[in-house]
């Protein structure tokens, strides 16, 4: 198993991509804090998962809130006493026009997917740095990189989350911390429902794949990027796309 006994926080693991790397995670001999906002969706899929033999826990969190971060960090350490992998992968969209983007929705998402970001790596950090080992991998996103119409806010903080990957891995290399990110193209999860078909349809005309991409194959990118196969990985940003970004 590519992942025995590993203590992982993957964040927003109660759906989506999380979800489904909170499982690949587990199958590979992990143990996962699922670190979630939404308890109630989050402690079913925990039932599920022990139900099928996973060492996961849910912790509740909102990865925008510093001291809700903080508790969720001590509870991991408490129960498991150690972390080895952080995998930001909580994300939020509130798509708009510039020109219809409220404050209140810009600074939402900068928030979630870019403080959160900081909040979560900066509060592991103490147990990782005693460790003298450890694993960071942050969600970017194809918008972030290449733009994309709708997305001022989100776009921004995916942008943002490549300098942060490439600081921290300047910043922590020589700690033995390995900082990497993964930048998904279009995947098939509910922040991909709930754009308009019309919208969908030109997107896909991106991609040279021709097709959405599933939540196991970001998961497979995180595992790569958390297992000793990319031991000398280190400040690289992995497009995951079908092709869009080459
Ligand atoms: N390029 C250029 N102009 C565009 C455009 C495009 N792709 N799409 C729309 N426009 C223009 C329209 O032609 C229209 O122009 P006029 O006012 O001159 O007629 C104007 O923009 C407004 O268009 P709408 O009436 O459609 O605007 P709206 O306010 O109803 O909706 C929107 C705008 C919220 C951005 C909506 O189009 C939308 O939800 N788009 C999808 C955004 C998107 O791609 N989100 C990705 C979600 S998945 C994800 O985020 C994961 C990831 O990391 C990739
Ligand atoms: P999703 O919407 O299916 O799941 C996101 C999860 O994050 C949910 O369980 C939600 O409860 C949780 N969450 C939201 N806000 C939170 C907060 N403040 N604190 C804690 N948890 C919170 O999203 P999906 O598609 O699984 O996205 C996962 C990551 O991948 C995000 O960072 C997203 O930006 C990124 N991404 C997704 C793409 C896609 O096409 N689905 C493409 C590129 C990047």
């Amino acid at each position: 198993m590519r992942l025995q006994d590993k203590v992982a926080i993957i964040t927003g693991a109660a759906g989506g991509i999380g979800l489904t790397a909170t499982e690949v995670f587990a199958r590979e001999g992990a143990k996962v804090a699922m670190a979630d906002f939404n308890v109630e969706q989050g402690e079913e899929q925990v039932r599920e998962l022990r139900q099928a033999g996973y060492e996961v826990t849910f912790f509740q969190v909102n990865v925008a809130d510093r001291q809700s971060v903080d508790e969720m960090v001590d509870k991991v350490l408490a129960a498991y006493g150690k972390i080895d992998i952080l995998i930001n992968n909580a994300g939020i969209t509130r798509d708009a026009m510039l020109s219809k983007l409220s404050v209140e929705d810009f600074e939402a998402v900068l928030d979630v997917n870019l403080t959160g970001v900081f909040h979560c790596t900066q509060a592991v950090l103490p147990a990782m740095i005693a460790n003298g080992r450890g694993r960071i991998i942050n969600t970017s996103s194809v918008s972030g990189v290449y733009g994309n119409v709708g997305q001022t806010n989100y776009a921004a903080t995916k942008a943002g989350i490549v300098g942060m990957t490439k600081t921290w891995a300047k910043e922590l290399g020589r700690k033995g911390i390995n900082v990497n990110a993964v930048a998904p193209g279009f995947i098939e999860t509910g922040m991909t429902a709930k754009v308009p078909e019309k919208v969908l349809a030109q997107m896909m005309q991106m991609v040279p794949l021709a097709r959405l991409g599933k939540p196991e194959d970001i998961a497979n990118a995180y595992l790569f990027l958390a297992s000793d196969e990319s031991n000398y990985v280190n400040g690289t940003v992995l497009h995951v796309d079908g092709g869009i970004m080459m």
